[in-house]
């Protein structure tokens, strides 16, 4: 009988992508497939069942993919956090590294409001520099991170220690 497909088998790697020597799990293949999705989706949701959630906040690019989807199935908002440059109101913003170059994101500084319970979701992490400044910027603006949901973690870069540090919960799909 054919094995049950899980969500790794829906991820591809591109190597040397977008530098030579990086290893890019692309998730596209899974977000295509609708049993795919749907399946990521749901796992993504299924530790925080029960919890209260105000809103859901999502880290560009492909956090903005799952964050929808995963609002839009809690009948929750959605605030999307953006590199520097890219939201029209006032922002705050933190600066972080990455695997490969240094960013900065931003939030409008009206998104959340002091108390909201939030859950912040992204495809990958891998040092833990996009999401740590997700997570600044959330409680910078008084709202409480109950958790970062993540399709892929990439353990051996050390995101999940940064995070387990800062008192985040922590939830990925696969390594
Ligand atoms: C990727 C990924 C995460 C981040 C994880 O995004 O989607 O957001 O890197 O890396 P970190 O844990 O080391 O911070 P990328 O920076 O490639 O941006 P994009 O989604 O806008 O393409
Ligand atoms: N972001 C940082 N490292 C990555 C990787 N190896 N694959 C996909 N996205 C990433």
């Amino acid at each position: 009988m054919p094995r049950t497909q899980t969500v790794k088998d829906y991820i591809r790697t591109i190597v040397d992508f977008p530098h030579e020597g990086i290893m890019f799990r692309d998730v596209t293949t899974l977000f295509a497939d609708p049993r795919g999705f749907r399946m990521a989706i749901d796992q993504m949701l299924h530790p925080y069942a029960g919890q209260q959630i105000d809103k859901v906040v999502g880290l560009e690019a492909r956090g903005f993919i799952l964050g929808g989807a995963i609002a839009h199935q809690l009948s929750k908002g959605f605030v999307p956090v953006r590199k520097k440059g890219k939201l029209p109101a006032a922002t705050i913003a933190e600066e972080y590294k990455l695997e490969y170059g240094e960013a900065v994101v931003e939030i409008h500084d009206d998104a959340l409001s002091p108390g909201d319970n939030v859950l912040i979701v992204d495809d990958l992490l891998a040092t833990g520099g996009t999401a740590a400044a997700g997570i600044k910027l959330c409680e910078r603006l008084g709202a409480e991170v109950i958790g970062c949901a993540f399709i892929v973690d990439l353990p051996d870069l050390g995101g999940r220690t940064k995070l387990d540090e800062m008192g985040i919960d922590v939830h990925a799909l696969c390594e």
